[in-house]
């Protein structure tokens, strides 16, 4: 079971940015975290703050793994080009948001990935990493 997570615009921040939102650890360590929990799953940590890459990522991992776990951050509200990335893959995405998107600004309420997503989590930190994790190893 190979599993990538790919993190978008911003993330490569988390620890730093905003913490009362987004907490203070940092993904690096938390993916560590993530590879000792889970160490019967291949896991892959892709993050890029430009919008092509990160559809170029999920063409490439919609080859290699099982699943992906997506957090595309900002871009979640504004790309039609990931939202279509994800519609053409066959593997299940899961759509992560680290906040409750939905008790924030308005502009954060629509997400153009949601339709093609196999499952969204929001609101639960990093924790939603985990649970999206879980989700697709039923899936397999
Ligand atoms: C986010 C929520 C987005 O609205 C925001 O632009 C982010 C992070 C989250 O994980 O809560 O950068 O995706």
């Amino acid at each position: 079971m190979k599993i990538a997570i790919i993190n978008g615009p911003n993330l490569n921040l988390l620890g730093q940015r905003q913490p009362e939102i987004y907490g203070n650890e940092g993904f690096e360590g938390y993916f560590k975290s993530l590879q000792k929990a889970y160490s019967n799953v291949e896991l892959e940590y892709f993050q890029s703050n430009l919008e092509g890459a990160l559809v170029d990522a999920i063409h490439i991992f919609a080859k290699s793994c099982d699943g992906i776990v997506l957090n595309a951050a900002a871009y979640t509200h504004t790309s039609i080009a990931i939202a279509d990335a994800v519609a053409a893959i066959k593997v299940p995405v899961i759509e992560v948001h680290i906040s409750n998107v939905y008790a924030r600004e308005v502009f954060r309420h629509h997400s153009y990935i949601a339709p093609y997503a196999a499952g969204i989590i929001a609101g639960l930190g990093l924790d939603g990493y985990k649970l999206a994790i879980e989700g697709l190893c039923k899936k397999n």
